[in-house]
């Protein structure tokens, strides 16, 4: 499933080395990687986490520090607005793996636990 997600994205992306990404730091000439994917955010001005920790993070990977603030789904599709291309010899890593593989492994554990209850109170019930 996340194979054919990223093969289109994949397939037709143009490539940038890490220099030549790490040479767009300014506020108009904003690039940063995310999940290997170059994102050029000059024309990014309403961030909801304010200009200032885009431009700390300009013309570096960010992938952690965008991890870790927990961003919404909708910021994960969002981030695909800004895509102009890849880490030169990387493969684009989907944003929603952490978060939807936990989703769906917490999805199954409610389940089992649910239906160990209804098991147990029948067993008990005899
Ligand atoms: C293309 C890249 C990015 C997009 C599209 C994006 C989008 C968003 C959006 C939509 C929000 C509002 C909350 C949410 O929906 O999750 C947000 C909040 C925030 N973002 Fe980003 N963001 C990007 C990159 C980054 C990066 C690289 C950092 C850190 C270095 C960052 C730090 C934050 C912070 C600190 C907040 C505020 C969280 C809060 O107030 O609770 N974002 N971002």
């Amino acid at each position: 499933m996340a194979a054919s997600e990223s093969e289109p994205l994949t397939t037709e992306m143009k490539e940038f080395s890490m220099e030549e990404i790490a040479s767009h730091t300014t506020e108009e000439d904003l690039w940063m990687i995310i999940g290997n994917r170059v994102v050029d955010l000059s024309k990014f001005d309403d961030h909801p986490g304010g200009p200032d920790v885009l431009e700390s993070a300009a013309g570096t990977d960010a992938t952690e520090e965008f991890d870790q603030i927990a961003h919404s789904s909708a910021a994960k599709k969002q981030v695909e607005d800004f895509v102009i291309g890849k880490l030169e010899g990387t493969q684009i890593i989907s944003l929603d793996d952490g978060a939807g593989g936990t989703g769906e492994s917490s999805t199954v554990f409610t389940i089992l636990a649910i239906v160990l209850a209804i098991f147990f109170y029948f067993y008990l019930k005899k």
